[in-house]
């Protein structure tokens, strides 16, 4: 999966919200993130790091303050309406709610018909018919293509939200919150219904949340944010015995039994992300950091290279580490991901 050139390339994407005049929110600093095809990419951060931000910014809901994205190398950020189109083929959102997705007077078969008739992929009445097909797929009876929104609970809702998204076959699939709406039974069965979907239909995820454990069961890779940065990149099967960072480590401690926690480990996160991420140049995390040396109030992280398909932005971490090593430098991730 990795020996192939990534299916999609987020580039020092950078992102101000202007709140009011002269004050803004840097919502995203610096992004740089690859996803490979067949690759599911996990997101996780708590509530306000950015995610959701991303997501926009790929599927051009919103537009970058700079950096750009790419798509099979064909840059899709800053395009034309008709190149925007295809790009909306290629790469689909399913979101948290599902009953916010659907007009409340359209019946399912329509719903799941509107992309293929928008995009004038096939006429009406085949779209109907390609609808009740993957009504099968995902495991709904074809009884409820005549059915209303209101007559589906939220776990058939959103399974319907998923054969909507995938009725195109795009490519890229992002996934914001798309479970955490519904409840633990009924999530590990959407997820399931997911990587069914992504083998028959070759495609990438993005599987954006807060719950790291389930996160990191559907992952191959996972992304850590805190404050609109990336602050460790790693595979999934290596997240509790080789992350590093200090933030990450204490999300571990919240998920982890404390049989199998590190010795040594950081202890459970203190404190509360600030809200003013106007916090200078520093690593976002010294407040809250037990590890925290003067170099971290002072200096920007970035992301550099620990092992293989493993990145992490920690002064002390990576200082430590490159002792260990013994190596002068170390790779940062926008050189050793092309970027
Ligand atoms: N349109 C906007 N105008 C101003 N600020 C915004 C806007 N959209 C997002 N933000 C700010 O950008 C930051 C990141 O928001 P985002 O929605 O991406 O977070 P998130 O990680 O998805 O959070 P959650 O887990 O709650 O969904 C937040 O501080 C948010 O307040
Ligand atoms: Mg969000």
């Amino acid at each position: 999966m990795y020996s192939k050139e990534p299916i999609l390339e987020i580039k020092n994407v950078n992102k101000n919200f202007y709140v009011q005049k002269g004050r803004g929110v840097q919502a995203l600093r610096d992004i740089n993130l690859d996803l490979y095809p067949s690759e599911c990419l996990g997101i996780v951060g708590e509530t306000g790091s950015g995610k959701s931000t991303i997501a926009r910014i790929i599927t051009n809901v919103d537009t970058p303050s700079s950096g750009e994205i790419y798509y099979r190398g064909e840059k899709i950020t800053d395009v034309k309406k008709q190149q925007l189109r295809k790009n909306h083929l290629n790469i689909q959102m399913i979101f948290q709610n599902p009953k916010s997705t659907f007009h409340p007077r359209m019946r399912m078969q329509e719903a799941i018909a509107e992309p293929f008739i928008n995009y004038g992929i096939i006429k009406k009445k085949e779209a109907m018919k390609a609808a009740v097909g993957l009504l099968e797929s995902i495991g709904l009876p074809q009884i409820y293509a005549k059915k209303y929104p209101h007559e589906l609970s939220g776990g058939e809702l959103q399974r319907i939200a998923i054969a909507r998204a995938i009725s195109v076959k795009p490519k890229i699939v992002i996934c914001d919150e798309a479970t955490c709406a519904l409840d633990v039974s009924i999530q590990q069965q959407i997820a399931e219904l997911l990587m069914k979907l992504k083998e028959e239909n070759h495609m990438s995820y993005i599987f954006i949340g807060h719950d790291l454990a389930f996160v990191k069961k559907v992952s191959h890779r996972i992304a850590i944010m805190y404050m609109g940065e990336i602050v460790e990149i790693i595979e999934s099967k290596k997240l509790i015995s080789h992350s590093q960072h200090p933030y990450t480590r204490s999300l571990l401690e919240s998920i982890l039994p404390v049989k199998s926690r590190r010795k040594n480990d950081i202890k459970i996160l203190k404190g509360f992300m600030t809200e003013d991420l106007n916090i200078g140049d520093g690593c976002r995390f010294y407040s809250r950091c037990e590890r925290a040396e003067n170099i971290c109030r002072l200096k920007k992280t970035r992301l550099t290279k620990v092992d293989e398909l493993h990145y992490c932005a920690c002064h002390v971490k990576n200082y430590e580490e490159l002792q260990i090593k013994n190596v002068v430098g170390g790779d940062s991730y926008e050189k050793a991901s092309g970027n």
